[in-house]
């Protein structure tokens, strides 16, 4: 039987720690891609000798020719550009839209079954971007950070509470922004709520710590921002995927109808299998909440907004 085959498109930080664990796994093919030439070789060599070490002989193929992604089960796109000093929002913002665009462009030809995993920022643009370009039908085109913010509720909850993290399910809605909504009432620690756990004003500034959770490891490590949890992340919702796991994880998915809105990648709870989006899942959200999502999506529909803008320019 041949294996199930997975592109990872950057094979920077968050990329190569993604091929580490999908490595580890065994029993997939992996490739991984990268503009810089050496980069992606390099990587795929150095994984594929620590098979040697830890007992696995997963395929891994390091390349920047796009032909050896052919026919992928799943493609991971990281590859973008972190915003460099003086350059502004709107310029990062239209050099990632032209990188995620041109990596589409290569993967959809020799890939035109794969489902799309976006992780490249902004996020939920970069997802829109992913959509539109490749012509996919929607369930085939997801974008992760919910996973990601979810798991730093719990870890911070868990860290307070001093309990096992995975006692804790934690469920954060939105964009990926400063705007996203940590949900207080979806979640528990070993079924109990959390409100039930600690004083509303701790749980509010663990709200506020998660919503900047990429900023404070990005203070931390001074260069770059996080990978370990990002790569998790988007292995989880890889493995979901292509085990058909339909497994119910907050992913940017396109809600045409859901939540009330019309054609806009929001990350919302989602069912993951084979084919990608199974189905969105629409929790019954307060008023309060329900305004923070509204908060939240007018954000991502601004970017959304803009990004359409540099694509139709060509
Ligand atoms: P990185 O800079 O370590 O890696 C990015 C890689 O993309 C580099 O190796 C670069 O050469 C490559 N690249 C650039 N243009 C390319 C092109 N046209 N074709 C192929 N490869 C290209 O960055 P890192 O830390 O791996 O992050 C990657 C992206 O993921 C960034 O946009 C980052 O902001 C985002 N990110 C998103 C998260 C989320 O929750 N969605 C979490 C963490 C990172
Ligand atoms: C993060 O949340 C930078 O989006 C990235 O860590």
């Amino acid at each position: 039987m041949s294996r199930q085959k997975i592109t990872i498109v950057g094979a920077g930080n968050v990329g190569g720690s993604a091929a580490q664990r999908l490595a580890e796994r065994e029993g997939y093919a992996i490739a991984l891609v990268d503009i810089v030439e050496g980069l992606p070789q390099g990587k795929a060599l150095d994984l594929a000798q620590a098979g040697a070490v830890c007992g696995y002989d997963s395929e891994i193929v390091g390349t920047n020719n796009y032909d050896a992604t052919a026919n992928s089960d799943v493609v991971v796109i990281t590859s973008g550009m972190a915003r460099k000093p003086g350059m502004s929002r709107s310029e990062l913002l239209e050099k990632n839209t032209k990188i995620v665009r041109s990596v589409v462009q290569e993967i959809v030809p020799r890939s035109p079954s794969a489902v799309l995993v976006i992780v490249s920022n902004p996020l939920d643009a970069m997802t829109h971007v992913a959509h539109r370009v490749s012509g996919f039908p929607k369930e085939r085109v997801v974008g992760m950070a919910g996973v990601l913010d979810s798991a730093r509720f719990s870890t911070f909850i868990a860290q307070e509470l001093n309990v096992s993290v995975l006692n804790v399910h934690a469920m954060v809605l939105g964009g990926h922004g400063d705007a996203m909504v940590p949900l207080v009432r979806y979640t528990t620690v070993s079924g109990r709520p959390v409100d039930q756990w600690m004083s509303k004003e701790k749980l509010e500034e663990i709200v506020t710590r998660t919503r900047s959770g990429g900023a404070e490891i990005v203070n931390l490590l001074k260069t770059g921002s996080a990978f370990y949890a990002p790569a998790a992340a988007a292995v989880e919702m890889v493995e979901a995927i292509i085990k058909d796991e339909h497994k119910v994880l907050p992913c940017a998915a396109r809600c045409e109808g859901e939540y009330g809105l019309k054609g806009t990648y929001m990350g919302v709870p989602v069912r993951l299998g084979k084919n990608g989006v199974e189905e969105i899942l629409e929790y019954e959200l307060t008023a309060e909440e329900k305004s923070a999502f509204d908060t939240s999506a007018k954000g991502v529909q601004e970017l959304c907004d803009e990004v359409d803008g540099i694509l139709d320019a060509g």
